[in-house]
């Protein structure tokens, strides 16, 4: 029932809004080409039948009406930004999935109880504002007004400079939803991961998301001549940088669990002039884990070498956490009908935890959450090469209809 190729259309007419040349995908939060998405994703939900709202920070609902519409909404969705340099499927695919679900749906002739809602959260990427997941954060009241109003870009703008100019105005306080708001959310993703592909399975069930968490690391140095300051006098912020960097690689292998991973992936010196010793460094750090002991013991390992490098090398460190999240689990009954109605399409399945974030961690915070996951190639994702076969989005996009046309009866 799935129109497998009207989502390719699709998939392909989203792919070429982008701030760079195709195939590659970089639509960062309120740039143009995130607004030219977001006009796209409007006009798709209207196609569609559905009825959209919009909140104070670009959240996006396309809703289809049940017939006792004043019963919790079961939703869907994901988000439509990409980071720098990235592929065409991640977040995509649960958005214009989630809306090819329902129009499955609709020409099935089946009609809904509940409310079904379709939903395209506002920078699941922390590439703006170095904080993922905004417009979920928000909604699930696990970031305040407060903390968002503070936020600045590289450029120095803020949240509310920004979202009003892109035409989202009102408080920030009206975006976190009342609770009992969702019945149920299930966000259909790529897996980003290779378990599914080696395997052969075409359908994975998200049982935890592992907690992410990211740190900012500013080092201030002392700069000057490259040919003129002499090595023992020099207070060279790039390479306490370096050390630092080293050290998160070293925390993340030597916790103790194998699913401990670090990455330190912003990484910026200044004044960046070959002739030049780097007076000033910034880190961003990227530490993630299912368990929360691990984590906590591989960031003591980062925050003591930082310490202790930062002491030795004559430079003042800050050390900004920027988000520590606690992992979050799927809701049992929700995976059981998923895990139900991939077997009743005749679809093998496994169980997987999402070492990736998504939205779906703040959802799962205030509604039974489950994932789909669909295969990619080589696991690959958040670069241009990411891929996933027609076959596997169509076959998660029918496992998405079905659970929520269960969900929603
Ligand atoms: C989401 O894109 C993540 O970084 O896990
Ligand atoms: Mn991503
Ligand atoms: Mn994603």
């Amino acid at each position: 029932m799935v129109d497998g190729a009207e989502l390719q259309r699709r998939l392909g007419q989203l792919a070429l809004i982008s701030e760079v040349p195709a195939p590659v995908v970089t639509r960062v939060l309120f740039s143009e080409a995130d607004l030219r998405g977001r006009a796209y994703v409007r006009r798709a939900a209207a196609d569609a039948g559905l009825t959209v709202r919009e909140d104070a920070v670009g959240n996006l609902f396309a809703r289809w009406e049940g017939a006792e519409p004043s019963l919790p909404a079961v939703g869907t969705g994901s988000h439509t930004d990409a980071i720098p340099n990235a592929g065409l499927y991640d977040g995509v695919v649960g958005v214009l999935g989630g809306f090819e679900a329902l129009a499955a749906l609709r020409r099935s002739g089946f009609r809904p109880r509940r409310s079904l809602e379709v939903v395209m959260f506002t920078a699941e990427e922390p590439t703006r504002f170095g904080l993922g997941c905004l417009g979920s954060r928000l909604m699930a009241g696990s970031l305040t007004p407060e903390k968002a109003r503070a936020m600045r870009d590289r450029e120095g703008r803020s949240l509310d400079e920004l979202r009003a100019a892109a035409g989202f105005r009102g408080a920030l306080e009206s975006v976190r939803l009342p609770s009992g708001c969702f019945h149920a959310f299930v966000e259909l993703h790529i897996e980003q991961g290779p378990i599914l592909e080696k395997e052969g399975i075409p359908i994975g069930i998200v049982e935890h998301i592992a907690g992410p968490s990211s740190y900012r690391v500013t080092l201030h140095g002392d700069g000057g001549h490259a040919g003129a300051v002499l090595m023992p006098v020099r207070h060279d912020a790039s390479l306490a940088a370096a050390e630092i960097a080293l050290a998160v690689e070293r925390a993340a292998t030597t916790s103790g669990s194998a699913d401990t991973v670090g990455t330190t992936g912003v990484f910026r010196i200044e004044p960046g002039a070959v002739n030049s010793v780097p007076y000033r460094a910034c880190l961003e750090i990227d530490l993630r884990d299912t368990r929360m002991d691990t984590r906590g013991k591989a960031y003591d390992g980062i925050r003591n070498a930082a310490d202790e490098i930062c002491a030795r090398r004559g430079i003042r460190m800050e050390f900004d956490e920027i988000n520590a999240d606690p992992p979050a689990s799927g809701d049992p009954g929700t995976i059981a009908i998923a895990e139900d109605v991939c077997a009743s399409l005749g679809l093998a399945s496994k169980r997987l935890v999402s070492r990736a974030y998504h939205d779906s961690l703040f959802m799962a915070r205030i509604c039974p959450t489950t994932m789909i996951f669909i295969p990619c190639r080589n696991g690959w994702s958040h670069r241009p090469e990411e891929y996933a076969t027609p076959a596997h989005i169509a076959a998660g996009t029918a496992v998405l209809a079905h659970t929520l046309a269960r969900l929603a009866s």
